[in-house]
């Protein structure tokens, strides 16, 4: 057996606060993520409230989803809001019959208790038409638009706490130059306000990069260290998806260790990517006063077999569960600079934490990882020190294990170990200097596979598992199944 993991945990020296917008969803007018994911109809047979589902709703309260970004993508650069209010609304062809709009958004919203992340239409509409919508959405009813929204069965305003202007700006957000960009992004920001008094500011969301396309970061940021009175942001965005190599071609179902091991290589990249953007943000902003989003960020692998392409539907294996779980510390690790981010997506679309079918809802393996991570939220990050040592299988090679700490509002210590290594077992010695603890309690994720999957039929193939250790002598000593994520609290 390989030997332990001797990792040191010193509570006496905190790190930021792991801002619990990290751990935000996206939620799409794209395939089913929202018709038939969200949204079934008032008079539909699956139990509903308003037309959201129940079931869908019950599981994502447990997640204490921070925010959700919302219509999309690159959907919001092309939304038309009007054709999503009232009682006459206005279909574009069946897959966009415009049923689920502001209203019922908010209303989703408000039934699993998260903030709204709206992505206005910067791309294909005016700054005008933008803060109509949000008069619409945060105006008292003595505004013609609050009023409006009043006339349709919402007389209080919404809250709207995140605004993003525009959607990957430089491709389907509008195929703008960075510098073009930048002065539709300022005047937007200029124009746009919350009317809302309970929410009087809203944290302002520019584009950001790709890839590795770094102009959209230095003008953004450039524009920032000069802006005046005028105009602000809050966050630049980052999107990266785990995909194994552009375009998206990895199975998501029946694969080997190998395409195990090649996906996973992809936090790793992130993690490159995030520190490079954040180094050019340094130059104009070295007290990290803007945030960056990774609000668009998970695995994009090749469509179901099956599916209609255009849908990015994809299974959900133990590998996303791995996957999630190193992504969410690399957002931890940066967690002075990455304060907000969105896993694409929430429901039945790529990284889904949900897969619906008609009636039939699944928890997937991600879902699960999020739910154990939910100590994480608003927790101050503690640093580990470990050695990772490798794991190389087919020609590829990764870190064997990963780890992060943090302390949660009530002086908790929460520790989450990741064993890497799809074959072998690990064990984590843990030297707690500065925490009082006896035992340690939590839960596990492991599966009979890499690419063990839940399905309507067997949703609980993978599932978490109760999980406790003695404390002895200052150490936490624990040993964990092969590709499993494991999430303690220290008692
Ligand atoms: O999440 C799917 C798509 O990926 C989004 O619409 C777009 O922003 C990105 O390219």
């Amino acid at each position: 057996a390989d030997a332990p993991v001797q990792v040191t945990l010193d509570a006496s020296k905190p790190g930021a606060v792991i801002d619990r917008h990290v751990f935000g969803q996206f939620a799409e007018h794209l395939g089913s993520g929202i018709y038939g994911g969200i949204w079934v109809g008032k008079d539909s047979t699956i139990p509903n409230t308003r037309g959201i589902r129940n079931d869908v709703v019950g599981a994502l309260k447990a997640l204490k989803v921070p925010n959700v970004r919302w219509p999309g993508g690159c959907f919001a650069d092309q939304y038309n809001w009007r054709r999503g209010v009232g009682p006459e609304r206005k279909p574009i062809g069946a897959g966009e019959p415009n049923t689920f709009g502001t209203d019922e958004f908010m209303d989703f919203a408000q039934q699993i208790g998260t903030e709204a992340y709206i992505s206005v239409n910067l791309g294909s509409s005016t700054a005008q038409d933008a803060s109509e919508w949000l008069e619409y959405m945060t105006a008292s009813a003595d505004h013609a638009l609050g009023a409006e929204r009043a006339k349709n069965g919402h007389p209080e305003p919404y809250k709207v706490a995140i605004l993003g202007l525009g959607n990957e700006s430089w491709d389907c957000g509008g195929a703008m130059s960075a510098d073009f960009y930048v002065n539709e992004m300022k005047r937007f920001s200029h124009f746009l306000h919350s009317y809302n008094p309970a929410q009087p500011t809203m944290k302002r969301v520019a584009v950001g990069p790709s890839g590795g396309a770094e102009n959209y970061t230095e003008e953004v940021m450039k524009a920032w260290k000069s802006r005046s009175w005028s105009w602000d942001i809050d966050a630049m965005s980052l999107h990266f998806y785990a995909t194994g190599g552009w375009p998206p071609h990895m199975a998501d179902t029946g694969f080997d260790e190998k395409d195990y091991a090649v996906l996973l290589k992809d936090p790793t990249a992130m993690d490159d990517m995030i520190k490079t953007q954040s180094a050019i943000m340094d130059k104009y902003d070295p007290e990290k006063k803007v945030a960056l989003a990774v609000d668009e960020w998970g695995a994009w692998l090749a469509p179901t077999p099956g599916s209609n392409p255009g849908a990015l539907a994809q299974q959900n294996s133990q590998r996303d569960a791995v996957l999630t779980a190193l992504s969410l510390n690399v957002f931890a690790r940066h967690a002075d600079r990455v304060r907000m981010a969105n896993i694409a997506q929430m429901i039945n679309v790529l990284q889904a934490m949900i897969l619906t079918d008609k009636d039939k809802m699944v928890l997937t393996p991600t879902y699960h990882v999020f739910h154990m991570y939910v100590p994480f939220q608003d927790a101050t990050f503690i640093p580990l020190t470990f050695d990772a040592g490798t794991y190389t299988t087919n020609g590829v090679t990764l870190p064997r294990v990963d780890a992060v700490a943090a302390k949660d509002k009530a002086g908790k210590v929460w520790i989450s170990v990741t064993n890497i290594d799809a074959k072998s077992p690990a064990t984590f010695s843990v030297s707690l200097a500065g925490v009082k603890a006896t035992k340690a309690s939590g839960q596990t994720l492991s599966a009979p596979k890499v690419s063990s999957i839940n399905t309507f039929d067997a949703p609980n193939t993978v599932a978490p598992k109760a999980l406790s250790a003695k404390v002895a002598g200052g150490k936490l000593t624990i040993t964990v199944a092969p590709a499993s994520v494991t999430v303690l609290g220290l008692e």
